[in-house]
């Protein structure tokens, strides 16, 4: 029988976690938001049947599985009740708040012998998926140093809403844009870190010229209370270091997502360059390795498929094929908590001004 799964939250992803739930062969039944119109709106759009304004009556009803596509403050206490209730779990990034919720939600998924996931779907990217398979079969060596980059010029996602307001999303885009610190660790075996240090910055947080060309909508008189960006370095027990920088707002050129990474015998680039307007139509994709081959630079161009939703619709589907033993976990929550550690870490270290252990 068909995997069934509810949809707790109707914003902007929840499309892509309904398409790639249905291309694993799974079906979507049941919508719960607390708008209850926003739920009808994308229940209908998406052809799903049951349409609830309560998450209990969602998880009373006959599913298999959830996914939480909510702001980041409910992401843990929803993920704990979802999992109480039996259901498995797939769960927006960021894993939660902080790591401390994110072991409370280890700790529930292991008390009910659930699965537990996060939709970091960068790792589904097919870019992501050709260049793990060449550091796993030994291609590219010991990853020593990587740099991972999520940088906008002009991309805060609405001002005085729940992206802005800490208490409700946990920071500015050290903890929205950690998708490329997710990468790199991924890319880099999942080290365990050692030292974390970084500074943040609030220049242009307030400043309507630094606005994103999508989002959610402003509220007036609403909180803005987080970062605008981020600089920083990780040293792990392994002796690789990485380096990172996450903006909304900073002097940059253009909208760059990027993982780069030195290892021993293979270097390694992916990258995104957003157009000006930051929309994924203007997207210039690159996949390379780098080695030196009988004395000579060898420059490799890695061709993949063209993925405009930036694995999103795989992400979903890998979930289903885990929980249906037909595939491994993309990611595991035990490497949630570890990139909320050193997200924890950052903002620590920024207050601080100290270099913080892990
Ligand atoms: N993986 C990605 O590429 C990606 C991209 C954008 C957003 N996200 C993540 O998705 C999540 C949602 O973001 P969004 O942009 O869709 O937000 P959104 O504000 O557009 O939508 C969130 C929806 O959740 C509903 N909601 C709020 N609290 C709820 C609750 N307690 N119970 C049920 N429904 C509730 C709201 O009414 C709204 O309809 C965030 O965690 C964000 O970080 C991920």
């Amino acid at each position: 029988m068909a995997t069934k799964i509810g949809i707790i939250g109707a914003g902007g992803m929840a499309r892509y976690h309904i398409d790639g739930f249905r291309k694993a062969g799974a079906e979507v039944v049941a919508m719960a938001d607390i708008s209850v119109e926003a739920a009808t709106i994308s229940a209908k759009a998406n052809q799903i049947e049951h349409v609830f304004d309560d998450v209990a009556a969602l998880l009373a009803s006959d599913l298999d599985a959830v996914s939480i596509i909510v702001p980041n403050k409910f992401h843990g206490p929803l993920a704990v009740q979802a999992l109480e209730a039996g259901k498995h779990v797939f769960c927006e990034k960021p894993p939660a708040l902080n790591a401390a919720e994110v072991r409370e939600m280890i700790a529930a998924r292991d008390r009910v012998g659930k699965e537990l996931m996060f939709n970091f779907n960068n790792r589904a990217r097919p870019e992501s998926h050709e260049m793990k398979k060449r550091i796993e079969n030994g291609t590219v060596g010991r990853i020593n140093s990587a740099q991972a980059k999520w940088i906008r010029r002009t991309g805060i996602p609405g001002f005085g809403g729940w992206f802005t307001t800490k208490a409700l999303s946990g920071g500015g885009p050290v903890i929205d844009l950690l998708h490329m610190l997710d990468l790199a660790l991924y890319f880099m075996g999942n080290p365990e870190p050692a030292h974390v240090i970084g500074q943040t910055f609030d220049d242009h947080i307030d400043n309507k010229d630094f606005k994103g060309p999508w989002g959610i909508p402003d509220r007036e008189g609403g909180t803005t209370d987080v970062e605008s960006a981020a600089h920083g370095f990780v040293t792990f027990r392994t002796g690789q270091v990485l380096a990172f920088q996450m903006s909304w707002a900073e002097m940059v050129k253009r909208e760059e997502v990027s993982v780069v990474f030195q290892g021993v015998k293979a270097g390694g680039k992916i990258e995104r360059l957003f157009g000006s307007d930051g929309l994924d139509e203007t997207a210039i994709d690159t996949c390379e390795l780098y080695t030196q081959e009988s004395g000579e630079r060898v420059d490799t161009v890695i061709e993949v498929e063209e993925c405009p939703d930036m694995g999103r619709i795989d992400s979903a589907a890998n979930f289903v094929e885990a929980i249906e033993g037909r595939a491994l976990a993309l990611n595991t929550a035990e490497q949630g908590l570890q990139l909320m550690q050193i997200i924890d870490a950052v903002y620590e270290s920024a207050a601080t001004g100290r270099p913080v252990a892990i």
